[in-house]
């Protein structure tokens, strides 16, 4: 939309408007309209008008004649938006009837026969859907850049050793490289929620009309494939009222938006001073407005905290959908800006955890004399006590015990304690175990399949890429 002359101004909808005499209260419109968020759907609502028209021509339910003149209008009008040339109104409440009341005034009558067959209640459930399946896409894209920025410095280190923790307490040690790859299966089975969500979503509801299904002579099957959908959607009713392809992929959502918070939350925790494993590059911190010494991990801190939004868009969704009887109805409206939020705070968040796991820098030194304290080579001299010298496991874990209590007392390491030490608590024990206790000699000893060892941390970096990042 230009000027006035080409697109006048709309009192009541043009569209809907035939037995209403008034036009709605400024209220109405404004709790009405959808116009100001699903805009965003102007490109796939196109394109199913597209299909449509097609259809109907082939169909032989328009002219041929009338359908080109559809397709061109449409074609002018997919320019005006993406120039910035088209004004949307709120009159005329939602895309769908924005573009065709733009198709009237540039083509006439041609325009009101594209609604043939057709509601915007299957109308808004194919674009929806259409538009959730592009951006499960392009995610899935951004998933996949952090699954390799993740891969390029699990690569680095997959010899950097690095204490591994449960319940935030040093446990044994491991390698970054390795705890980096628990990221990269992560975000790998993220992807598969969201290939499976595409997968479902992929049907067509165009056809369905209202709800009921239409008396014209439609192809369902021409405009399902079309749109590149691998069906038609069974039944009507169900076509055109559920919204769960939403709630799956804000499930999918959440549930990566929990991944990447508990990344971020050890950024967090690495870059504290008190820790300090990582340092932060400048790109993705700030400085505090007091402190002149603070440098925050703002980037991470965010991450952590848009989980919440995520998790808060899938209940909202769930709550509007619960208890809502067959069929449309315009509480359905709500489907969108839930999942329009998450999509974008989504690849937001993707992109700088990629951005920002590339510009960090380990201290691997530290990490590495960390690996060693709190005793975390404990469970490997049980295992040595067990391998060679033949303890049942339980009688080995109780020996340890003492021995970790023994160095606890001296104030010392397991590998400070002399062998004369040890065998006040065990006779057997002999000097070799020396060999198991460093945390190094720990980690490679850890070779079983998924196991920490720097070897099988190459290998697995080597088939993830196969897996992941390779095409095909
Ligand atoms: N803007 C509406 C929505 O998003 C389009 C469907 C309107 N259908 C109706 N029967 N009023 O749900």
């Amino acid at each position: 939309m230009t000027d006035d002359k080409t697109q006048p101004p709309v009192e009541t909808s043009t569209i809907w408007g035939g037995r209403f005499s008034t036009g709605p209260d400024k209220i109405m419109e404004a709790i009405n309209a959808s116009i100001d968020f699903d805009q965003r759907m102007y490109a796939q609502d196109i394109s199913a008008s597209m299909a449509h028209a097609k259809m109907l021509a082939d169909k032989e339910i328009i002219s041929a004649a009338d359908a080109d003149t559809i397709l061109s209008g449409l074609e002018t009008i997919r320019d005006e938006i993406e120039r910035g040339d088209f004004k949307f109104s709120r009159v005329l409440e939602d895309i769908h009837m924005n573009i065709e009341n733009r198709l009237s005034t540039l083509i006439g009558d041609a325009a009101g026969r594209l609604h043939t067959a057709r509601s915007r209640n299957d109308q808004v459930a194919t674009d929806f859907r259409l538009w959730v399946r592009d951006a499960l896409d392009y995610l899935d894209g951004n998933m996949k850049d952090l699954q390799a920025a993740l891969l390029q410095q699990a690569h680095t280190h997959s010899g950097s050793v690095m204490p591994g923790f449960t319940h935030m307490q040093t446990a044994q040690p491991v390698t970054l490289g390795h705890h980096l790859m628990a990221y990269v299966e992560m975000i790998g089975r993220d992807r598969g929620r969201a290939a499976d969500c595409r997968a479902r979503l992929n049907e067509s509801p165009l056809g369905a009309a209202a709800l009921a299904g239409t008396s014209f002579p439609i192809d369902r099957e021409a405009t399902a494939s079309a749109l590149g959908f691998c069906s038609p959607m069974a039944n009507s009713m169900d076509a055109v009222s559920d919204r769960d392809f939403a709630l799956e992929f804000l499930a999918f959502a959440s549930i990566l938006a929990v991944h990447l918070s508990r990344l971020a939350e050890e950024y967090v925790i690495w870059s504290s001073q008190q820790f300090a494993y990582v340092k932060l590059g400048d790109a993705y911190t700030t400085g505090s407005s007091i402190m002149p010494q603070k440098k925050n991990p703002d980037a991470a801190e965010l991450i952590r905290g848009k989980a919440g939004r995520v998790i808060g868009a899938l209940n909202a969704l769930l709550i509007v959908l619960k208890g809502m009887p067959m069929t449309y109805g315009k509480d359905m409206q709500e489907d969108k800006e839930p999942c329009f939020e998450v999509a974008d705070t989504l690849q937001l968040c993707l992109v700088a955890m990629a951005g920002m796991l590339t510009d960090t820098t380990f201290d691997v030194e530290r990490m590495s004399t960390d690996a060693g304290k709190g005793f975390s080579t404990a469970t490997d001299l049980a295992d040595w006590l067990v391998r060679v010298l033949g303890l049942p496991f339980r009688r080995a874990h109780h020996v340890t015990g003492a021995i970790v209590k023994l160095a606890e007392d001296k104030g010392c390491g397991l590998e400070d304690l002399t062998v004369e030490d040890m065998r006040t608590v065990e006779a057997g024990i002999t000097a070799e175990v020396f060999a198991v206790l460093g945390a190094d000699n720990s980690v490679a000893s850890r070779v079983s399949l998924g196991g920490t060892a720097p070897a099988n941390v190459r290998q697995a970096v080597a088939a993830a890429h196969k897996r992941f990042l390779d095409d095909g």
